[in-house]
Protein backbone atom coordinates (compact mmCIF):
# COMPACT_ATOMS: atom_id res chain seq x y z
CA UNK A 1 0.00 0.00 0.00
CA UNK A 2 0.94 3.65 -0.40
CA UNK A 3 1.35 5.35 2.78
CA UNK A 4 1.81 8.55 1.52
CA UNK A 5 -1.43 10.43 1.81
CA UNK A 6 -3.72 11.33 -0.67
CA UNK A 7 -3.84 15.02 -2.12
CA UNK A 8 -7.29 16.75 -3.23
CA UNK A 9 -6.84 19.95 -4.99
CA UNK A 10 -9.75 21.86 -6.50
CA UNK A 11 -7.95 24.24 -9.02
CA UNK A 12 -5.82 23.65 -12.30
CA UNK A 13 -3.02 25.40 -10.64
CA UNK A 14 -3.25 23.24 -7.66
CA UNK A 15 -3.46 20.48 -10.10
CA UNK A 16 -0.37 21.15 -12.06
CA UNK A 17 1.90 21.92 -9.28
CA UNK A 18 0.89 18.99 -7.43
CA UNK A 19 1.98 17.01 -10.77
CA UNK A 20 5.42 18.98 -10.92
CA UNK A 21 6.50 17.28 -7.78
CA UNK A 22 5.67 13.84 -8.93
CA UNK A 23 8.83 11.82 -9.66
CA UNK A 24 8.27 8.52 -12.06
CA UNK A 25 5.35 7.50 -14.57
CA UNK A 26 1.97 8.53 -13.81
CA UNK A 27 -1.31 7.23 -14.23
CA UNK A 28 -4.38 8.59 -14.52
CA UNK A 29 -7.87 7.58 -14.32
CA UNK A 30 -11.00 10.17 -15.17
CA UNK A 31 -14.33 9.62 -14.05
CA UNK A 32 -16.96 11.44 -13.23
CA UNK A 33 -17.38 10.15 -9.61
CA UNK A 34 -19.79 7.47 -7.99
CA UNK A 35 -17.51 4.83 -8.21
CA UNK A 36 -17.93 1.55 -8.29
CA UNK A 37 -15.71 -1.30 -8.94
CA UNK A 38 -15.91 -0.73 -12.87
CA UNK A 39 -13.87 2.22 -12.04
CA UNK A 40 -11.74 0.67 -9.22
CA UNK A 41 -10.31 -2.00 -11.88
CA UNK A 42 -9.14 1.14 -13.70
CA UNK A 43 -7.07 2.36 -10.32
CA UNK A 44 -5.48 -0.95 -9.47
CA UNK A 45 -4.56 -1.54 -13.02
CA UNK A 46 -2.86 2.17 -12.69
CA UNK A 47 -1.09 1.14 -9.23
CA UNK A 48 0.13 -1.71 -11.07
CA UNK A 49 1.65 -0.12 -14.13
CA UNK A 50 3.25 3.01 -12.60
CA UNK A 51 4.96 4.92 -10.15
CA UNK A 52 1.94 7.23 -8.87
CA UNK A 53 -2.09 7.25 -9.50
CA UNK A 54 -3.99 10.70 -10.23
CA UNK A 55 -8.16 10.34 -10.67
CA UNK A 56 -10.35 12.99 -11.60
CA UNK A 57 -13.46 13.83 -10.57
CA UNK A 58 -15.72 16.01 -12.56
CA UNK A 59 -19.12 15.43 -13.72
CA UNK A 60 -18.60 16.89 -17.03
CA UNK A 61 -21.54 18.90 -18.23
CA UNK A 62 -20.63 19.58 -22.10
CA UNK A 63 -21.08 15.66 -22.81
CA UNK A 64 -24.67 15.89 -21.73
CA UNK A 65 -27.22 16.83 -24.08
CA UNK A 66 -29.47 19.25 -22.72
CA UNK A 67 -32.28 16.37 -22.00
CA UNK A 68 -30.40 14.27 -20.24
CA UNK A 69 -29.12 13.54 -16.66
CA UNK A 70 -26.82 16.00 -15.69
CA UNK A 71 -28.74 17.63 -13.06
CA UNK A 72 -29.69 14.31 -11.46
CA UNK A 73 -26.55 12.38 -12.24
CA UNK A 74 -25.23 10.60 -8.38
CA UNK A 75 -22.58 12.25 -6.65
CA UNK A 76 -20.92 11.02 -3.71
CA UNK A 77 -17.42 13.25 -3.24
CA UNK A 78 -16.89 11.85 0.50
CA UNK A 79 -17.57 8.28 -0.48
CA UNK A 80 -15.32 8.31 -3.55
CA UNK A 81 -12.05 9.93 -1.80
CA UNK A 82 -12.52 7.66 0.90
CA UNK A 83 -12.36 4.09 -1.81
CA UNK A 84 -9.55 6.23 -3.66
CA UNK A 85 -7.34 6.62 -0.27
CA UNK A 86 -7.83 3.13 0.47
CA UNK A 87 -6.74 1.93 -3.46
CA UNK A 88 -3.51 3.86 -2.42
CA UNK A 89 -3.80 6.91 -5.35
CA UNK A 90 -2.08 9.74 -4.47
CA UNK A 91 -3.96 13.15 -6.21
CA UNK A 92 -7.48 13.38 -7.14
CA UNK A 93 -8.39 16.42 -9.09
CA UNK A 94 -11.84 17.44 -8.54
CA UNK A 95 -12.30 20.62 -10.06
CA UNK A 96 -15.49 23.00 -10.07
CA UNK A 97 -17.31 23.32 -13.48
CA UNK A 98 -16.13 27.25 -13.35
CA UNK A 99 -12.42 25.79 -12.99
CA UNK A 100 -12.59 23.42 -16.35
CA UNK A 101 -15.10 25.99 -18.18
CA UNK A 102 -13.98 29.71 -16.83
CA UNK A 103 -16.62 32.60 -18.31
CA UNK A 104 -15.66 32.79 -22.19
CA UNK A 105 -14.36 29.35 -22.44
CA UNK A 106 -14.68 29.20 -26.21
CA UNK A 107 -12.83 25.67 -27.59
CA UNK A 108 -13.44 21.97 -28.57
CA UNK A 109 -11.40 18.95 -29.61
CA UNK A 110 -13.80 17.57 -32.51
CA UNK A 111 -13.32 14.21 -33.06
CA UNK A 112 -14.45 12.79 -36.71
CA UNK A 113 -16.22 10.02 -38.19
CA UNK A 114 -15.71 7.69 -35.48
CA UNK A 115 -18.38 9.70 -33.74
CA UNK A 116 -21.04 9.38 -36.64
CA UNK A 117 -21.86 5.97 -35.50
CA UNK A 118 -23.12 4.31 -32.53
CA UNK A 119 -23.73 6.90 -29.00
CA UNK A 120 -22.53 9.50 -31.52
CA UNK A 121 -25.63 9.58 -33.23
CA UNK A 122 -28.36 9.19 -30.30
CA UNK A 123 -25.98 11.55 -28.48
CA UNK A 124 -24.92 14.74 -30.62
CA UNK A 125 -21.61 16.95 -29.70
CA UNK A 126 -21.33 13.67 -26.62
CA UNK A 127 -17.89 13.36 -27.77
CA UNK A 128 -16.84 16.71 -28.56
CA UNK A 129 -17.32 17.24 -24.99
CA UNK A 130 -15.97 14.18 -23.81
CA UNK A 131 -12.92 14.49 -26.12
CA UNK A 132 -12.45 18.21 -24.72
CA UNK A 133 -12.86 17.09 -21.03
CA UNK A 134 -10.03 14.42 -21.76
CA UNK A 135 -7.86 16.40 -23.53
CA UNK A 136 -7.37 19.40 -20.48
CA UNK A 137 -7.60 16.94 -18.19
CA UNK A 138 -4.39 15.46 -20.00
CA UNK A 139 -3.04 18.63 -20.32
CA UNK A 140 -3.36 19.64 -16.27
CA UNK A 141 -1.75 15.72 -15.44
CA UNK A 142 0.33 14.91 -18.19
CA UNK A 143 0.11 11.32 -17.54
CA UNK A 144 2.56 8.74 -18.67
CA UNK A 145 -0.62 6.76 -19.18
CA UNK A 146 -4.55 6.87 -19.27
CA UNK A 147 -6.66 4.28 -18.28
CA UNK A 148 -10.27 3.67 -19.75
CA UNK A 149 -13.41 0.92 -19.47
CA UNK A 150 -13.98 -0.90 -22.70
CA UNK A 151 -17.58 -0.38 -21.20
CA UNK A 152 -17.79 2.62 -22.96
CA UNK A 153 -16.13 1.31 -26.20
CA UNK A 154 -16.58 4.39 -28.44
CA UNK A 155 -15.44 6.47 -25.90
CA UNK A 156 -11.99 4.77 -25.74
CA UNK A 157 -11.82 4.52 -29.55
CA UNK A 158 -12.10 8.41 -29.74
CA UNK A 159 -9.75 8.77 -26.99
CA UNK A 160 -7.21 6.66 -28.51
CA UNK A 161 -7.61 8.15 -32.08
CA UNK A 162 -7.17 11.89 -30.46
CA UNK A 163 -4.01 11.19 -28.93
CA UNK A 164 -2.67 9.32 -31.80
CA UNK A 165 -3.75 12.10 -34.26
CA UNK A 166 -3.27 14.63 -32.19
CA UNK A 167 0.41 13.57 -30.57
CA UNK A 168 -0.99 13.48 -26.93
CA UNK A 169 2.50 11.98 -25.26
CA UNK A 170 0.57 9.22 -23.43
CA UNK A 171 0.00 5.64 -23.79
CA UNK A 172 -4.40 4.67 -23.29
CA UNK A 173 -5.25 2.07 -21.85
CA UNK A 174 -8.56 -0.21 -22.44
CA UNK A 175 -9.44 -2.03 -19.13
CA UNK A 176 -12.22 -5.02 -19.72
CA UNK A 177 -15.77 -4.22 -18.00
CA UNK A 178 -16.23 -5.63 -14.92
CA UNK A 179 -19.65 -6.80 -14.32
CA UNK A 180 -21.83 -7.74 -11.70
CA UNK A 181 -22.58 -11.64 -10.78
CA UNK A 182 -25.44 -12.01 -13.14
CA UNK A 183 -23.34 -9.91 -15.64
CA UNK A 184 -25.02 -6.48 -16.05
CA UNK A 185 -22.38 -3.94 -16.75
CA UNK A 186 -21.26 -1.38 -13.78
CA UNK A 187 -22.06 1.76 -14.19
CA UNK A 188 -22.63 4.76 -11.77
CA UNK A 189 -26.56 4.87 -13.81
CA UNK A 190 -27.35 1.10 -12.14
CA UNK A 191 -28.48 3.14 -9.04
CA UNK A 192 -31.33 4.69 -10.91
CA UNK A 193 -32.53 1.24 -11.47
CA UNK A 194 -36.01 0.00 -9.24
CA UNK A 195 -35.43 -3.73 -8.82
CA UNK A 196 -37.63 -4.84 -11.16
CA UNK A 197 -35.29 -2.72 -13.65
CA UNK A 198 -32.23 -3.99 -12.33
CA UNK A 199 -33.45 -7.67 -13.10
CA UNK A 200 -34.47 -6.32 -16.55
CA UNK A 201 -31.39 -5.23 -17.45
CA UNK A 202 -29.71 -8.42 -17.28
CA UNK A 203 -31.19 -8.73 -20.49
CA UNK A 204 -28.16 -6.49 -22.14
CA UNK A 205 -25.32 -9.00 -21.49
CA UNK A 206 -27.98 -12.32 -21.78
CA UNK A 207 -27.95 -10.59 -26.07
CA UNK A 208 -24.53 -9.93 -26.21
CA UNK A 209 -23.75 -13.30 -25.07
CA UNK A 210 -26.27 -14.51 -27.33
CA UNK A 211 -24.22 -13.23 -30.04
CA UNK A 212 -20.93 -14.47 -28.99
CA UNK A 213 -22.81 -17.87 -28.83
CA UNK A 214 -23.76 -17.62 -32.39
CA UNK A 215 -20.48 -16.76 -33.74
CA UNK A 216 -18.72 -19.58 -32.17
CA UNK A 217 -20.98 -21.52 -33.76
CA UNK A 218 -19.99 -20.64 -36.90
CA UNK A 219 -22.78 -17.92 -38.19
CA UNK A 220 -20.89 -14.43 -39.86
CA UNK A 221 -24.52 -13.04 -40.85
CA UNK A 222 -25.10 -9.61 -38.74
CA UNK A 223 -28.84 -9.14 -39.21
CA UNK A 224 -30.05 -12.21 -38.23
CA UNK A 225 -27.74 -12.25 -35.33
CA UNK A 226 -28.79 -8.46 -34.56
CA UNK A 227 -32.25 -9.83 -35.39
CA UNK A 228 -32.30 -12.54 -32.49
CA UNK A 229 -30.55 -9.99 -29.81
CA UNK A 230 -33.78 -8.01 -30.75
CA UNK A 231 -36.13 -11.00 -30.34
CA UNK A 232 -34.64 -11.76 -27.12
CA UNK A 233 -34.52 -8.30 -26.01
CA UNK A 234 -38.22 -8.18 -26.85
CA UNK A 235 -39.22 -10.70 -24.52
CA UNK A 236 -38.37 -8.12 -21.43
CA UNK A 237 -41.35 -5.71 -21.17
CA UNK A 238 -39.75 -3.27 -19.71
CA UNK A 239 -36.76 -3.07 -22.73
CA UNK A 240 -37.07 -0.80 -25.50
CA UNK A 241 -33.90 -0.95 -28.01
CA UNK A 242 -31.71 2.02 -28.75
CA UNK A 243 -29.62 0.23 -31.39
CA UNK A 244 -27.99 -2.85 -31.73
CA UNK A 245 -25.17 -3.13 -34.05
CA UNK A 246 -22.32 -5.48 -35.05
CA UNK A 247 -19.26 -3.56 -35.95
CA UNK A 248 -15.75 -3.26 -37.21
CA UNK A 249 -14.04 -3.44 -33.53
CA UNK A 250 -11.16 -0.99 -35.01
CA UNK A 251 -13.27 1.66 -37.28
CA UNK A 252 -16.92 0.99 -35.76
CA UNK A 253 -18.10 0.44 -39.33
CA UNK A 254 -21.30 -1.43 -39.49
CA UNK A 255 -20.93 -4.93 -40.68
CA UNK A 256 -23.20 -7.36 -43.01
CA UNK A 257 -20.82 -9.94 -42.63
CA UNK A 258 -19.07 -10.39 -39.66
CA UNK A 259 -15.63 -10.49 -39.23
CA UNK A 260 -13.24 -10.62 -36.35
CA UNK A 261 -12.57 -9.19 -34.14
CA UNK A 262 -16.09 -7.75 -34.39
CA UNK A 263 -17.75 -5.11 -31.44
CA UNK A 264 -21.47 -6.17 -30.73
CA UNK A 265 -22.89 -3.18 -28.88
CA UNK A 266 -25.98 -2.02 -27.58
CA UNK A 267 -27.93 0.68 -26.13
CA UNK A 268 -31.45 -0.14 -24.33
CA UNK A 269 -33.68 1.43 -22.19
CA UNK A 270 -35.29 0.01 -18.83
CA UNK A 271 -38.00 1.74 -18.21
CA UNK A 272 -36.47 5.55 -18.13
CA UNK A 273 -32.71 4.38 -17.66
CA UNK A 274 -30.72 4.30 -20.87
CA UNK A 275 -27.73 1.28 -20.83
CA UNK A 276 -24.95 0.68 -22.47
CA UNK A 277 -23.37 -2.82 -23.08
CA UNK A 278 -21.02 -4.35 -25.67
CA UNK A 279 -18.56 -7.56 -26.09
CA UNK A 280 -15.63 -8.23 -28.85
CA UNK A 281 -16.01 -10.89 -30.47
CA UNK A 282 -12.44 -12.49 -31.20
CA UNK A 283 -10.97 -15.84 -32.37
CA UNK A 284 -9.51 -16.68 -29.62
CA UNK A 285 -11.63 -15.36 -26.22
CA UNK A 286 -14.61 -15.52 -25.10
CA UNK A 287 -16.73 -12.48 -24.46
CA UNK A 288 -14.36 -10.54 -22.45
CA UNK A 289 -15.95 -12.11 -19.04
CA UNK A 290 -19.46 -12.92 -19.95
CA UNK A 291 -20.51 -15.09 -17.20
CA UNK A 292 -21.19 -18.72 -18.64
CA UNK A 293 -24.56 -18.96 -16.36
CA UNK A 294 -26.22 -17.04 -18.93
CA UNK A 295 -25.46 -20.04 -21.82
CA UNK A 296 -27.73 -22.36 -19.23
CA UNK A 297 -30.26 -20.06 -17.98
CA UNK A 298 -32.49 -19.53 -21.18
P1 LIG B 1 -17.39 7.52 -15.97
O1 LIG B 1 -18.69 7.07 -16.53
O2 LIG B 1 -17.31 7.89 -14.52
O3 LIG B 1 -16.35 6.39 -16.25
C1 LIG B 1 -14.99 6.59 -15.96
C2 LIG B 1 -14.19 5.45 -16.56
O4 LIG B 1 -14.60 4.20 -15.96
C3 LIG B 1 -14.47 5.30 -18.07
O5 LIG B 1 -13.24 5.05 -18.75
C4 LIG B 1 -15.40 4.12 -18.13
O6 LIG B 1 -15.34 3.41 -19.36
C5 LIG B 1 -14.89 3.27 -16.98
N1 LIG B 1 -15.90 2.33 -16.53
C6 LIG B 1 -17.19 2.60 -16.17
N2 LIG B 1 -17.85 1.46 -15.86
C7 LIG B 1 -16.96 0.43 -16.05
C8 LIG B 1 -17.04 -0.99 -15.90
N3 LIG B 1 -18.15 -1.61 -15.51
N4 LIG B 1 -15.93 -1.71 -16.17
C9 LIG B 1 -14.77 -1.09 -16.57
N5 LIG B 1 -14.64 0.23 -16.73
C10 LIG B 1 -15.72 0.99 -16.47
O7 LIG B 1 -16.60 7.83 -18.83
C11 LIG B 1 -16.65 8.84 -18.15
O8 LIG B 1 -16.86 8.82 -16.78
C12 LIG B 1 -16.47 10.23 -18.74
O9 LIG B 1 -16.95 10.22 -20.06
C13 LIG B 1 -15.01 10.74 -18.69
C14 LIG B 1 -14.07 9.83 -19.51
C15 LIG B 1 -14.53 10.84 -17.26
C16 LIG B 1 -14.96 12.15 -19.33
O10 LIG B 1 -15.80 13.02 -18.67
Amino acid sequence: MNTAAMRVVQTVTEARDARRAIRGSVGLVPTMGYLHEGHLALVRRARRENDFVAVSIFVNPTQFGPNEDFAAYPRDMQRDLAMLESEGVGLVFTPGVEQMYPKGFDCAIEPGGITERLEGVVRPGHFRGVATIVAKLFHVIAPTRAYFGQKDAQQARVIQKMVADLDFDLDVVVVPTVREADGLAMSSRNVYLNPEERQAAVVLSKSLRLAEQRVNEGRRDAASIRGEMAGLIAREPLARIDYISIADAASLAELSEVRLPALVSLAVRIGKTRLIDNAVLSASQNGEGLPQVDQHDE
